[in-house]
């Protein structure tokens, strides 16, 4: 579904992704690992569009996207998380939501007719979301005014809202505690069911290797392997460069 070939990404001297290749097959749960720093998060950025890269190039069902402008990749289906929660504060839970499902029917254009209009199917899929995401009793909270792990939520409601079928998910557990990340584990395995390709970025080595098919690590922007998670653990070169540790990766 997804392919990055020799895809680069360099600022200055930094070589924030490098001659990086990576496939995310068609309905698979790929985990994208890696310690700071080590190019995860402008990964995301490049296959957003966000950044164009410095070399290389990014194929989305068969069609070079490098340089397409990033509202033309989310209309062909890819949607994303941000490691940086960024919501819209001062609108409700459910205007977040609607507002993501509004914009995929036709995009900008004729939105404030459609954002009105509110009924039929794109209403209830809305509403059916926010249920899913455990957030329908605070349809009319103000985002901002979420806490911190309920925003996460939010944020990939938002993302699944859009009908993408690439989810690009920028370390979603992050903040949350045990029992929020058990949720988005269940939550990410039936996003995955509905038909949902997902690359995961995650810091969580429990998560990570409990829901992902296959995990590939990086390493100052180069991928240093991929394989099932059980692969990964028993990794040496995972251990060392990630984990600064010879302990397994999920002990
Ligand atoms: N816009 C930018 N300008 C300059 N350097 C950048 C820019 N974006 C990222 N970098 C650098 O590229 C490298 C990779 O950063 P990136 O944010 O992709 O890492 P990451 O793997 O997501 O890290 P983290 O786990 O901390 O989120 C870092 O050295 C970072 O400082
Ligand atoms: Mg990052």
């Amino acid at each position: 579904m997804l392919e990055l070939r020799n895809l680069s990404r360099h600022f200055g001297g930094v070589k924030a992704v490098d001659e990086l290749d990576l496939t995310v097959r068609q309905g698979e749960i790929l985990g994208l690992i890696g310690p700071n720093g080590s190019g995860k998060s402008t990964i995301v950025n490049l296959i957003t569009g966000v950044y164009k890269p410095t070399t290389g190039t990014v194929q989305f069902k068969g069609q070079e996207i490098s340089l397409m402008d990033p509202h033309h990749r989310t209309e062909l289906g890819i949607a994303r998380t941000f490691q940086n929660i960024r919501l819209f504060g001062h609108l409700t839970v459910w205007q977040n939501v609607w507002a993501a499902r509004v914009v995929r029917d036709g995009g900008w254009a004729g939105l404030k007719q459609r954002w009105l209009s509110g009924a039929g199917a794109a209403r209830e899929e809305a509403e059916q979301l926010l249920e899913f995401g455990d957030l329908a009793h605070k349809r009319d909270m103000l985002a901002g005014n979420l806490a911190f792990g309920e925003q996460r939520r939010l944020e990939l409601l938002r993302a699944a809202a859009s009908g993408a079928e690439l989810l690009l998910l920028d370390e979603p557990a992050a903040g949350m505690n045990a029992e929020e990340i058990d949720a988005l584990d269940n939550r990410i395995r039936s996003l995955r069911d509905q038909g949902r390709t997902i690359l995961l970025i995650e810091h969580h080595m429990e998560l990570v290797m409990e829901v992902c098919d296959r995990v590939a690590v990086l390493n100052f922007g180069r991928k240093i392997t991929e394989g099932t998670p059980a692969q990964v653990q028993a990794d040496s070169q995972v251990r060392a460069a990630y984990l600064g540790t010879d302990q397994p990766a999920a002990a």
